[in-house]
């Protein structure tokens, strides 16, 4: 289970376009229905530019019709493992605070609850007046 989730994420590391940095990311994001879809980090001249491993997997994933999730893998070179940065907490967030986010580096894994990387966060809840 995990196994394949991390997998397909290291194998999405392994395409990242990142000249600048060199920091190399995969992320893979299970949805309810068992598919799992795939993004790594992609750089660009115009550093702002970039988007992360998650966000394109989250963009893979709700064009393919998908949007519950059970969890998201995050792969990186360093240890300990990195989590999501917050720009792609808050993005994740949409889509439920009950999902699991496992940070994988080369020897161990962490895990959390998205609800514990981004505690009271702003949501659609957010926006009822
Ligand atoms: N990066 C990700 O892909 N995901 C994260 O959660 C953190 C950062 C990428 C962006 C950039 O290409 C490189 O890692 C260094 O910040």
């Amino acid at each position: 289970m995990s196994a394949e989730l991390i997998q397909r994420a290291r194998e999405a590391m392994a395409n990242a376009y990142a000249p600048y940095s060199k920091f190399h990311v995969g992320a893979a994001i299970e949805a309810e229905d068992g598919r799992i879809f795939v993004g790594c980090n992609v750089e660009n001249a115009s550093y702002g530019l970039t988007i992360c491993a998650e966000r394109m997997a989250v963009g893979a994933a709700v064009v393919a019709g998908a949007r519950k999730f059970r969890r998201l893998a995050v792969t990186t070179a360093v240890e300990p493992p990195a989590s999501p940065c917050g720009a792609c907490r808050q993005l994740l967030m949409e889509f439920g605070p009950d999902m699991e986010i496992l940070g994988v580096g080369p020897r161990s894994e962490r895990r959390w609850t998205l609800r514990q990387l981004l505690p009271d966060a702003f949501n659609r809840e957010s926006l009822k007046q």
